[in-house]
């Protein structure tokens, strides 16, 4: 598998994007940080309000939504109802950046194969939401970072990108995790600009 980092396909389509965060919002900076993702992120999502990653949004003029996850009985009415705003936005394609809910598989089966995530391991290595802090218990020697197309399984589906990073002695979880981070905002702009333009090859 393989992705290019042409920014457009041929005829020059490209697709307007939904980003959907919970945390600090590293991700979506190193996305609106790059010219060619920029004018496509139509809006910024998430399902906690006052998180880092809608401040950020904010300050670079971009629309934000909060879908609570506390306002919903299921993860599918959850999932449901974020579906909606992205449809209502007219993003066509959805990227996750450290976003921390399961979406349900009905929110999958409306965005089919347009959805990308940025996962801090080397899949199928280290799924769920302590990839780092399994990867420094364990002791591996490497870890790293992994760019998929979301699928119904958690962190699972096509991988389109991956990039090892070495431990080093005496790492501990945090600086792990920075230097994880250093080749994500390498990786996933570059990915992304190949979702936007429609040229990745799966
Ligand atoms: C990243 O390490 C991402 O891989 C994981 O959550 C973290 C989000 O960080 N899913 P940030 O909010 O983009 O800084």
């Amino acid at each position: 598998m393989s992705y290019t980092a042409a920014a457009s396909a041929p005829g020059g389509h490209q697709i307007d994007i939904a980003v959907l965060a919970s945390g600090s919002g590293t991700n979506l900076q190193a996305l609106i940080d790059d010219s060619d993702i920029r004018p496509h992120i139509v809006a910024v999502l998430s399902d906690r309000p006052g998180v880092g990653a809608l401040e950020r949004a904010k300050h670079a003029g971009i629309r934000t939504h909060v879908t609570s996850w506390s306002d919903y009985a299921t993860r599918a009415e959850f999932s449901a109802a974020l579906a909606d705003v992205v449809e209502e936005t007219g993003a066509k394609g959805v990227v996750l950046a450290g976003f921390m809910r399961i979406l349900s598989p009905a929110f999958i089966d409306r965005f089919p194969g347009r959805i990308l995530n940025v996962h801090p391991s080397l899949l199928p290595a280290f799924p769920g939401a302590h990839a780092v802090e399994m990867a420094v218990e364990h002791g591996v020697k490497v870890t790293g970072v992994t760019v998929h197309i979301v699928d119904e399984k958690v962190d699972h589906g096509p991988i389109i990108a991956q990039q090892a990073v070495d431990m080093e002695v005496g790492d501990t979880v945090e600086s792990l995790h920075e230097r994880i981070k250093v080749v994500e905002h390498e990786i996933y702009p570059r990915v992304v600009r190949a979702f936007v333009g429609e040229t990745l090859n799966i």
